[in-house]
């Protein structure tokens, strides 16, 4: 049985959606509540085994690296002023193996990862985008366990999957369904964002994956579409031959890459919040009755 040991996140996007304020500040530094949303993304990788998190960034990215080093005077400071609740808070910033690999050219997704191959190799690799926020409910499993378990169990490259409705197939990859037991649907065919009409599912594939070795050696020999290499091509090409599965997620998934999805996950994460969230809900309701 392989190991998932390895751990990619593609961040390198420039955020022009968010501009001005990622004119100055990376893109998964965006907070949600009080995290960058990048730390999110690592913390779901907390329940898995994974030894390794590659973080795949923009040139000028530095205040990334930033956040996940130490911070000896800020340490200090708080340890001395006896505001150990913050100290923690602090140094759980730091728990993450991660690593930084920049992607000069915009290349898309599968030249994001490419540029962590020499941290990866020919070994499986779970994959994260680091515009999705994957809420699972409180004590249940998060989205990436739910992949690793199933590729530990079958050896099988698996991506999460979510049901979309009328157009918005369109803005997904999409896939066809061989099989499905429990959630899991063995895929025959993969497509990148197709119309409605040409749309083999309701399903759309969704910011998490975890992909078999195989995977980062077929990018590297595959000849470019448009001047560009595409993942889905590597993938569409494990469908066929029976070796990729898809894995249901029944949580809630945030866009936090979007301007309204952005707001959203900052609402629902307020709301959740043991700090702030009955304020928050109070707050909301006072709105509600005036629209
Ligand atoms: C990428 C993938 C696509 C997937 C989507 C999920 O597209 O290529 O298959 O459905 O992420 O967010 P992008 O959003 O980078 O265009």
């Amino acid at each position: 049985m392989q190991k998932v040991k390895k751990a990619i996140i593609p961040a390198a996007g420039l955020g022009t959606r968010f501009l001005p304020i990622t004119k100055a500040l990376p893109k998964p530094m965006l907070p949600v509540l009080d995290k960058p949303n990048i730390q999110y993304i690592c913390e779901e990788l907390s329940s898995v085994g994974v030894e390794e998190i590659i973080i795949v960034v923009s040139p000028g990215s530095d205040v990334i690296e930033k956040h996940f080093g130490p911070a000896e005077d800020l340490e200090k400071r708080l340890l001395s002023d006896g505001k150990t609740k913050l100290y923690e808070i602090e140094r759980e910033t730091q728990k993450f193996n991660v690593r930084f690999a920049v992607q000069k050219e915009a290349n898309g997704l599968a030249g994001a990862i490419l540029c962590a191959e020499e941290y990866v190799k020919d070994e499986p690799f779970a994959l994260l985008l680091g515009d999705e926020l994957m809420y699972a409910g409180e004590g249940d499993t998060p989205c990436i366990k739910r992949l690793v378990d199933i590729f530990e169990q079958t050896g099988k490259s698996v991506i999460a999957t979510m049901e979309v409705f009328g157009d918005d197939v369109s803005k997904y990859g999409n896939f066809g369904i061989k099989s499905e037991k429990d959630g899991v649907f063995e895929i025959n065919q993969l497509l990148e964002k197709p119309s409605v009409n040409e749309a083999l599912s309701n399903y759309a594939l969704i910011g998490r994956y975890v992909l078999c070795g195989e995977v980062m050696a077929k990018l590297k020999t595959l000849k470019p579409r448009n001047n560009e290499i595409y993942l889905t091509d590597v993938l569409d090409e494990l469908a066929a031959k029976g070796e990729l599965l898809a894995a249901l997620f029944d949580g809630v998934r945030y866009d936090v890459g979007d301007k309204a999805g952005y707001i959203k996950a900052n609402v629902a994460y307020a709301l959740r919040s043991k700090e702030i969230g009955e304020d928050i809900k109070e707050y909301i309701k006072e709105l509600a009755r005036q629209l």
